[in-house]
């Protein structure tokens, strides 16, 4: 059984990684599991300067997920690489960086500054922000800035460049087929789905950011068909996400179309999740003799 996918130029050694912004940069877990078994770590998203954030609260439950206004707050650029990547070099794992900015050249410089490090395995590009010269509209929602985008990143790397898709369009495939264009590697699906919830003593919105994203098994099927969707529209793999918190959630995004996944907000509620996954998956392909990952492919979008 082969359990390697590849992306790019690149291979990771199995399908399971842990999502952008619920892992941080891998030390705080590292009591808790064997992160050398993780296929992928996805960072917490990186921009040039260090940015604190938004103001609390950020973090709210809702039922069946959590709604999260982080905005942001990361180490910035020269504290990612003194203070994290040395952690992050000792593990076996592929090191995604996933990289944001208010401007094209914000991520242009912080893939070029990472270039060189040969623990980065790869990046994962946050088009979720909004974007300062148009206007603070969100780069991921305009196709045009979405190919300019992956154009420049691609004259500044033979990384892979994985590009990760918010839900929050009408139709994602119109994103999706931009990203292709502008020469990504793979894409991942799906960023948070915008939400609100008031708190009806004080009638002001809980986040206060007012809204926020929603992630966790309130968007598994959402997730889900969005993955199947983009699956149908494109060539490049997949990595799925949204909602999966056990392996038969993984199982059903790997049947989607994805090739590889992640594990956000169940991270949360266990942090041993990964294994159970993978092992999960494991037992999965072995009962149902698929030899490779994508095997898994050839039910839904034959
Ligand atoms: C607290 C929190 C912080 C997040 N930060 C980031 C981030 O920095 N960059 C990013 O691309 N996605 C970020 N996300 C989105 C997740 O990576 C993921 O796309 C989303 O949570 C859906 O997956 P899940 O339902 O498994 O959590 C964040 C999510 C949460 C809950």
């Amino acid at each position: 059984m082969d359990i390697t996918v590849r992306i790019g130029n690149k291979t990771l050694k199995n399908p399971v990684g842990v999502a952008s912004g619920t892992f941080g940069y891998g030390q705080e877990y590292a009591p808790f599991l064997d992160i050398n078994n993780l296929g992928a770590i996805y960072t917490k998203a990186i921009t040039p300067e260090v940015r604190e954030g938004n103001p609390t609260p950020r973090i709210v439950e809702t039922p069946g997920g959590m709604l999260n206004a982080i905005g942001l707050a990361n180490v910035g650029l020269d504290n990612f690489i003194s203070q994290k990547l040395p952690f992050l070099k000792k593990y076996q794992g592929a090191t995604i960086v996933n990289v944001a900015g208010r401007s094209e050249e914000d991520y242009c410089q912080v893939v070029e500054r990472l270039n060189g490090f040969e623990e980065v395995w790869g990046y994962e590009i946050n088009i979720s922000c909004p974007n300062v010269k148009c206007g603070g509209i969100s780069f991921g929602t305009d196709p045009v800035l979405v190919e300019s985008l992956v154009g420049q990143l691609r004259k500044r790397t033979q990384k892979p460049l994985i590009i990760k898709l918010t839900p929050n369009v009408t139709d994602i495939t119109i994103t999706a087929k931009a990203a292709v264009s502008g020469g990504a590697d793979a894409l991942s699906c799906i960023n948070t789905l915008k939400g609100m919830l008031i708190d009806t003593k004080s009638k002001k919105p809980v986040l206060s950011n007012v809204t926020g994203g929603l992630s966790g098994p309130a968007i598994l099927p959402v997730g889900i068909a969005l993955t199947y969707q983009v699956a149908k529209a494109v060539d490049i793999p997949i990595v799925g996400l949204g909602g999966i918190m056990t392996a038969n959630d993984a199982i059903q995004y790997l049947l989607a179309g994805a090739s590889a996944v992640q594990i956000g907000t169940a991270n949360f509620v266990d942090p041993t999740i990964t294994e159970q996954v993978l092992e999960g998956i494991i037992n999965y392909m072995k009962q149902e003799k698929l030899e490779k990952i994508e095997d898994f492919h050839q039910f839904l979008l034959a």
